[in-house]
């Protein structure tokens, strides 16, 4: 055999061999995907490939053709499983881009449009919104609004209201010093009340009773917050001193400051009480709002709920301020604000107004 016969077929198969792996490296750059990769991956590098063919006809060679040519097989399979790798790993990185371009959140769209930035304006709270509603209905019954302040004398709070010191009705009002003067003679004020005693005490020093104010303000009390509760709280306190005023009268207010506020479907009452400042004095309730007089866990399953407590003003309240009570008479009365605003949209529990979570702020704007 000649040196030419002898690399003929050899040249020939070379070709043949180079002609797999273009066509093989050609088919990897054409690949797609993962999936793509998966399907025609064998037949590029597998057993159906034209290479794997081209092995299994070496039997059919001598021995040194068979040697040439499987070297030259094993590495044009090598060439192209090189190429199959790394378009493997090219595909495997697009494929998780894309995953992750996907998935993508974008944090940035939500919270600009749940969140306008700069903010938008804020707005009244939910108890500011409910005690300017309260005003308006007592100015539309003919009352002046008035303001009183936040840290009283015990005078005030308590003394001139006809509650002495160590009287037993103390106990009704757990209270807050403030670390001023002796102790235990300047507090937080417990209820709206002493601006009762403010308002008398200037209309008698400017001549100008009668009086039919309301006054509205913050308070405070040593208790522990509950659904109904909380330890800084809102009344609205209402005053009438003139002449030939009558528990009639105060009924009828309260009942048409209800109507007028909660609506007709409500239902109030009034309930003999005791308040040192009154006499006769009522706590007035009305409908659970929340039940609907039903029951439930915020009105201890009675289906009322207490706003507030009133009465005719006691003479010695009088005294202390220096009206005469055979000239004159009165009522008065104090409510919750949060109390009216909690019932007036059905919240179950007040806490939801010190806990400052915009969802539900918002539903108040
Ligand atoms: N100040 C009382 C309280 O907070 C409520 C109250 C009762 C106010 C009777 C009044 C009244 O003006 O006449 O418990």
């Amino acid at each position: 055999m000649s040196h030419d016969d002898e690399s003929a077929p050899s040249s020939h198969v070379a070709d043949q061999i180079a002609g797999h792996v273009a066509d093989a490296l050609a088919a990897v750059a054409a690949l797609t995907s993962m999936q793509d990769l998966d399907e025609r991956g064998g037949a590029i590098v597998g057993k159906r490939s034209a290479l794997a063919v081209m092995q299994r006809s070496l039997a059919g060679l001598s021995p040194d053709q068979r040697r040439d040519v499987g070297a030259r097989l094993q590495e044009a399979r090598r060439v192209v499983e090189e190429a199959v790798a790394s378009r493997r790993a090219e595909l495997l990185a697009s494929a998780r881009t894309q995953r992750l371009e996907a998935d993508r959140l974008e944090l940035g769209d939500v919270v600009v449009q749940r969140r306008p930035w700069p903010l938008t304006d804020g707005h009244a709270g939910l108890v500011s919104t409910t005690q300017a509603q309260l005003e308006d209905v007592f100015v539309a019954m003919g009352y002046e609004v008035a303001d009183g302040p936040q840290v009283e004398s015990d005078w005030y709070n308590f003394e001139a209201l006809n509650i002495p010191p160590a009287h037993p009705a103390r106990g009704m009002w757990d209270t807050f010093y403030v670390g001023l003067g002796d102790p235990e003679t300047v507090v937080l004020r417990t209820h709206t009340s002493p601006t009762q005693v403010h308002l008398m005490e200037s209309a008698v020093a400017t001549g100008t009773l009668p009086i039919h104010a309301v006054a509205p303000g913050r308070c405070f009390r040593r208790d522990t917050p509950d659904a109904r509760h909380l330890a800084v709280f809102h009344q609205i306190e209402g005053l009438v001193v003139d002449r030939g005023i009558t528990f009639a009268d105060l009924a009828g207010t309260i009942e048409t400051f209800t109507r007028a506020y909660f609506g007709a479907d409500i239902d109030s009452r009034l309930r003999p009480s005791y308040f040192p400042f009154t006499e006769p004095s009522a706590e007035f309730e009305i409908t659970c709002t929340i039940c609907r007089g039903e029951g439930c866990r915020t009105c201890s399953h009675t289906g009322w709920i207490e706003l507030g407590g009133c009465g005719m003003l006691d003479p010695a309240v009088f005294d202390s301020v220096g009206i005469d009570a055979e000239e004159w008479s009165g009522f008065a009365f104090g409510f919750g604000i949060d109390r009216c605003a909690q019932m007036k949209v059905g919240l179950s529990d007040m806490r939801a107004l010190i806990e400052n979570d915009v969802r539900f702020l918002d539903q108040f704007a």
